[in-house]
């Protein structure tokens, strides 16, 4: 097809793999990066006209080895460019730690393009709204507190900095990044890795005071008189009401990714929004197989979605061979629709498929019963409420992941005692993957002041 085209007239081939056509993930955050480069080696040679090879190329060091491997002439990138406009200044001055990675969410470019709305960036807010969310220099350089490191506060902190003010921000934790270090623990989402480097190197450059271990209170705040207080504490988990919710086999998603608390054979998720998905994708990975942080090789990506390493057969597919689970999981909810509907427009299908090549068996219509010695007690219903069958899942144990709620103790209690304050994130509105927001209101404020 390469010297077809050639001989057509085409000056330049870009193997963009496609998007809308593929029954493989070709651009999601779990197709390792250059993933596809390996396609357009394939042209290499083949032809006379320059290659340009593309899809999850979002690092210099990426692109370079690409071309020192001799896969193309050229990479050509996307979504790398909404996320850091200056990818190719800072790269080219050597700066590549400066640079706001993409991290292949598509939660603020995709999904919006296929919801009508203007597409933009999740970790770049100002992505094609570089017109109305203007940074200026400050007029006056105010003492600004920042509380909590999370995304929210990260994107506060930078921006009020980067304007000019003086910034301290505070974080309970030893490291920044709040709910994001429990993200970048999920296979295939390491990319968030990146984001919390980004963040790091800005607040060295920025000259922000950084209190790790601080969990501030509300009169010690009061006493040293900044000009302005952003809150962004986050949110604390929800627990639901279910008989036996106190018994041992019950853990949380932060147990289970904070603390590291051990996980049986056999488990049940309750709740089946973003976290519980991503709980039991990380429940699903075998890391003596493959190091916890690390993204999967392209040979094993492959071999999971059915790719043929040579990309002969039709449409270049092959037996789907997926790693088995250590476990088998039970993922419920108790909506009686499409299991995992409410996950990203464009992302949603590659998660739901995931946890299916390990098969985790997905309840939709569940009431929980009870928790016991036995497991788990289920009343299946079908959309009209009607119960439709009891069973009790043998499961080791219990996971929760119900959702969250805003964690705002602290702004309150500043409310209380007259001082006034930006509540911003999670702590403002608690919704599962959320960071979009938080980014974006984050910027937003630190904009305004
Ligand atoms: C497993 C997992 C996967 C996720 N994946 C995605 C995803 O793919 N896409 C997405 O959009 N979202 C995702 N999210 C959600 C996303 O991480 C949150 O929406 C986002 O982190 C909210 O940001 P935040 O800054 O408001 O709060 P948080 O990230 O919760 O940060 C709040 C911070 O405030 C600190 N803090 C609280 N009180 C104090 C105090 N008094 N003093 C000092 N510090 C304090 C906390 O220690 C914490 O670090 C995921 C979440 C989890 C758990
Ligand atoms: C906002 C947006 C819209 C896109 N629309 C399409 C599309 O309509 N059809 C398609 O095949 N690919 C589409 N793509 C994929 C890109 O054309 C491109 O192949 C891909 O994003 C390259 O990977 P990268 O973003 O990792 O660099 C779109 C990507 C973005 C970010
Ligand atoms: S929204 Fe996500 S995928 Fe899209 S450009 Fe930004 S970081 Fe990349």
């Amino acid at each position: 097809m390469g010297k077809a085209i050639e001989q057509a007239g085409a000056t330049i081939i870009n193997t963009g793999i496609g998007w809308h056509e593929a029954r493989v993930p070709t651009i999601v955050t779990s197709v390792p990066r250059g993933g596809f480069a390996d396609v357009t080696a394939k042209f290499y040679g083949e032809v006379g006209i320059p290659i340009c090879t593309t899809n999850r190329i979002n690092t210099p060091e990426k692109g370079e080895e690409i071309l020192a491997a001799g896969k193309a002439d050229m990479v050509s990138m996307a979504r790398p460019l909404l996320a850091d406009s200056e990818f190719v200044r800072k790269a080219e001055q050597g700066r590549s730690d400066e640079i706001n990675t993409c991290i292949a969410c598509n939660q603020a470019c995709l999904d919006h393009a296929f919801q009508a709305k203007r597409a933009s960036c999740l970790v770049n807010p100002r992505a094609c709204h570089e017109t109305e969310l203007v940074l200026t220099v400050a007029p006056v350089v105010r003492r600004v507190a920042v509380v909590g490191a999370g995304p929210a506060g990260l994107a506060a902190a930078t921006t009020a900095a980067k304007r000019g003010h003086k910034v301290t921000l505070f974080e309970a934790d030893d490291k920044i990044g709040g709910q994001f270090n429990y993200a970048k623990r999920i296979p295939g989402k390491e990319e968030f890795y990146e984001t919390l480097r980004y963040f790091q190197r800005q607040i060295e450059l920025l000259d922000i005071e950084l209190k790790l271990n601080t969990p501030i209170e509300a009169a010690e705040l009061a006493d040293q008189g900044f000009d302005d207080v952003i809150i962004a504490t986050g949110v604390k988990p929800r627990t639901p009401k279910i008989e036996g919710i106190d018994h041992p086999k019950v853990l949380g998603y932060l147990d289970v990714l904070r603390h590291n608390k051990p996980v049986g054979k056999t488990v049940a998720v309750i709740g089946a929004g973003g976290i519980g998905f991503d709980v039991s994708e990380f429940l699903t990975h075998d890391f003596s197989q493959h190091p916890e942080g690390e993204q999967v090789s392209v040979a094993a990506w492959q071999a999971e979605w059915g790719v043929s390493p040579t990309f002969d057969g039709p449409g270049g597919l092959a037996e789907r061979e997926p790693t088995p689970s250590p476990r088998k999981i039970y993922l419920m909810q108790r909506k009686t629709g499409k299991v995992g509907g409410g996950l990203g427009k464009t992302s949603g299908w590659v998660h739901r498929n995931s946890l299916k090549h390990r098969e985790v068996e997905m309840l939709k219509g569940c009431s929980y019963d009870r928790i016991d010695d036995e497991g788990l007690h289920i009343t299946l219903t079908d959309k009209n409420g009607k119960a439709q069958e009891s069973r009790v899942l043998p499961v080791d144990n219990v996971i929760i992941c119900a959702g969250q709620e805003p964690f705002r103790q602290l702004f309150d209690q500043l409310a209380e005692s007259g001082v006034k304050a930006h509540l911003i994130g999670g702590a403002d509105i608690a919704e599962e993957l959320d960071a979009k927001r938080a980014i974006r209101q984050g910027t937003e404020v630190a904009a305004r002041i």
